[in-house]
């Protein structure tokens, strides 16, 4: 300690100042953004402070839910809709384990905000299946025994199922690329492979 500039400064009110300006030099540095953000946020909700009432598409059915601006896209389906099969691991952007789908592509829904998703269609790992029939990718997860613990399996099917789509599971290194962005702590990486690619397959013949 006493090393800082902040530690410098004598204690007589120029402490205070210093903040002040500080605070100004970075308000200066926010604004602009933060303006535009809630503008958009307006678009759809009220107000961008406080608890608001905002309506997410998911599974094919709009719902309404009251929540500040400030939650994220994970913790309103976990929360709020008790939607819980979309996982939280790190709520840091690392793990996917949180992996939907938004608009059809797979995104990591503890870097969003649930406002920002109101008007678009969200998919989670509920609304894959079809009433009593499984997702292809899901039946082949079953199949190859691809999870252990199973925390991580909800992001690696939506994951896959993206990446499936996407064309990027055409051999088992550009998979293994495309699905790097999940990871499974029980290391059931050979048998989730194993189930992206063969459906990877059968969507290449069909
Ligand atoms: S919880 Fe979202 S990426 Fe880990
Ligand atoms: S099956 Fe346990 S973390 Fe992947």
């Amino acid at each position: 300690m006493g090393n800082t500039l902040f530690d410098k400064l004598p204690d007589d009110g120029s402490r205070r100042s210093f903040m002040k300006q500080a605070g100004g030099i970075v308000g200066l540095a926010i604004a602009p953004p933060f303006i535009a953000q809630a503008e958009r946020l307006t678009a759809f909700s009220k107000t961008v402070a406080g608890v608001s009432t905002m309506q997410l598409k998911v599974n094919g059915t709009v719902r309404t839910i009251q929540v500040e601006p400030r939650v994220t896209l994970l913790d309103a389906l976990r929360e709020n809709l008790h939607l819980t099969g979309t996982k939280k691991g790190c709520d840091h952007g690392q793990c996917g384990a949180c992996t939907v789908h938004v608009n059809g592509r797979r995104i990591v829904s503890c870097l969003t905000l649930a406002v920002m998703n109101q008007g678009k269609e969200i998919t989670t790992i509920e609304g894959l299946a079809k009433a009593d029939q499984l997702h292809p990718l899901q039946e082949a997860f079953i199949k190859h025994d691809a999870f252990q613990c199973g925390y991580c399996t909800s992001g690696q099917i939506m994951s896959g199922v993206a990446c499936v789509n996407e064309g990027h599971a055409t051999t088992d290194n550009q998979a293994r690329e495309w699905m790097s962005g999940n990871i499974c702590r029980c290391g059931a990486y050979p048998n989730i492979l194993a189930a992206v690619r063969e459906v990877a397959g059968q969507s290449a013949k069909g």
